[in-house]
């Protein structure tokens, strides 16, 4: 389904070194596999060749990026509110379901250290790639499954929020649902296990497991949210400690 694809050859050992990690074979031409990882002289690249998409890959340093930061601290975020950042108090958070790396970087824009995991390997080399462009040191990623990682991390370090982004069903072809989504639900899938990484996280956090849910979506478990913070789409719930 997946391969490599050299876009710069100069990069040949950049794609070596993914395909051995990733297992995935290098194709000497950009069609045949429905989905390509593209190396090009710039970043790693996800590419659908055969469909209208446009490439996704992490640009923390690119002009959407650029504009929405400026905007952190004037607007009233509502995930500001929904980790408990306070004038004196930034939490140390662990992005439990990283994907992107969207969510995490405003929490870092917003002056909080945060840990990033995520377990789907493509998505994890796209974010190391944005991330190794970006050099953020306010952010950090591991890569593997949040199950494992969380319970060893919280011995090693204080944790003060867990913050969950887990997939949700796509329902229609809606134009709303954003292509980063629809392409991320094609290669990871649907997130089983969501309920139980709230379950986990509980019991390991200092302060409080934020979840971000669709606003009418259910809550994630019959375990019904201390605080919900509602926006125009999505709404944060928040299970304080
Ligand atoms: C909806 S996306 C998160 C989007 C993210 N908040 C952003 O702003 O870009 C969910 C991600 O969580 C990851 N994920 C789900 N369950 C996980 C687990 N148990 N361990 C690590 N990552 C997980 C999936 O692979 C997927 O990339």
């Amino acid at each position: 389904m997946i391969a490599i694809y050299l876009d710069d050859p100069n990069r040949i050992e950049t794609a070596q070194q993914l395909a051995s990690k990733l297992r995935l074979p290098i194709t000497p031409t950009p069609h045949g596999y429905p989905i390509l990882l593209v190396i090009t002289s710039a970043r790693l690249e996800l590419r659908l060749p055969d469909s209208h998409f446009k490439p996704i890959y992490v640009d923390f340093l690119g002009a959407n990026w650029s504009h929405r930061l400026k905007q952190i601290g004037r607007d009233n975020e509502l995930i500001a509110k929904a980790v408990g950042i306070k004038k004196s108090f930034r939490p140390t958070i662990v992005d439990a379901t990283a994907g992107l790396g969207g969510d995490a970087l405003v929490l870092s824009a917003l002056g909080c250290r945060v840990t990033m995991i995520e377990r789907s390997p493509i998505i994890a080399a796209l974010l190391r790639d944005g991330l190794e462009r970006a050099k953020f040191e306010q952010l950090e990623l591991l890569e593997g499954d949040t199950k494992q990682i969380l319970p060893n991390l919280a011995k090693r370090q204080s944790i003060d929020v867990v913050y969950l982004d887990p997939m949700f069903p796509i329902r229609t072809k809606s134009a709303l649902v954003k292509k980063e989504m629809r392409v991320l639900k094609e290669i990871v899938g649907e997130d089983p296990d969501s309920s139980e990484l709230l379950n986990i996280a509980l019991p390991l956090v200092q302060k409080r497991v934020v979840v971000k849910r669709p606003l009418h979506a259910a809550t994630l478990t019959s375990l019904q949210p201390d605080i919900t913070y509602k926006g125009k789409a999505t709404r944060f719930d928040v299970y304080l400690k």
